[in-house]
């Protein structure tokens, strides 16, 4: 099994998104200690954005333009993503949606004519499906009763990642990262105890079984 780990905060070892995407890929080898791992650190803005040439390829390749510019890069990040077997997704909310970095990473990946197709009913996907666990940390909070903020963030990615094939999403989040250390706690207790139970409940052994 190829697992994919993409990491989007910039706060290193104090990145909650970083520690539950990493907690979802300790689970992933605990069922499949042979699993190959390919592990991308973005959240320091290491990603350029995509350039002049790619923009004009998205509309055609008619000018001569296709393999130029930033489209090796995103030759690379498709391949990658082609490969995986599982993708795993820690991101923090930024300003009520996802931060630049992993939104330069989609600009990469949504690819007309390679990761999706354009129909006269939108885009249709054109990878094949696969497990897509993304784990998110905010500062505030996002979801339940206690909210206080709109989420853009969830309802993007799904649309984003059905766009090009990707439907099989699972969210975990961290929330109110910024409130005192107990608190903190607690959200983290949440996260856990939400990852744990569903490997449990999916009996993840027959599904890794099954993708190898
Ligand atoms: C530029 C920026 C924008 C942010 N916007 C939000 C926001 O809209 N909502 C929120 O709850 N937290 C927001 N935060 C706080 C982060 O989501 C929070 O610090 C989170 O824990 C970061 O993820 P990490 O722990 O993985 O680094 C923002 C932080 C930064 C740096």
């Amino acid at each position: 099994m190829n697992i994919l780990h993409l990491t989007f905060s910039s706060r290193g070892e104090f990145s909650e998104s970083q520690r539950l995407s990493r907690k979802i890929v300790d689970m992933l080898f605990h069922w499949n200690p042979n699993a190959d791992l390919v592990v991308r650190a973005l959240g320091d803005g290491a990603l350029p954005h995509v350039d002049a040439e790619y923009a004009f390829m998205q509309h055609s390749c008619d000018a001569g333009r296709c393999g130029t510019g930033s489209s090796a890069r995103s030759d690379e990040l498709i391949a990658e993503l082609e490969r995986a077997d599982v993708v795993v997704i820690g991101t923090p909310m930024h300003n009520l949606s996802v931060p630049s970095s992993l939104k330069a990473w989609i600009d990469h990946v949504v690819r007309a004519r390679r990761t999706f197709t354009m129909t006269t009913s939108g885009k249709q996907g054109l990878l094949h499906d696969r497990p897509v666990y993304i784990a998110v940390a905010s500062g505030g909070r996002f979801s339940g009763a206690n909210a206080h903020q709109p989420d853009f963030l969830t309802p993007y990615l799904k649309s984003i990642l059905a766009s090009i094939g990707l439907h099989n999403l699972s969210f975990f989040t961290v929330e109110g990262t910024g409130a005192r250390a107990d608190s903190v706690d607690a959200a983290r207790r949440v996260a856990d105890d939400a990852l744990q139970a569903h490997f449990n409940l999916l009996g993840f052994q027959h599904a890794c079984e099954d993708l190898d």
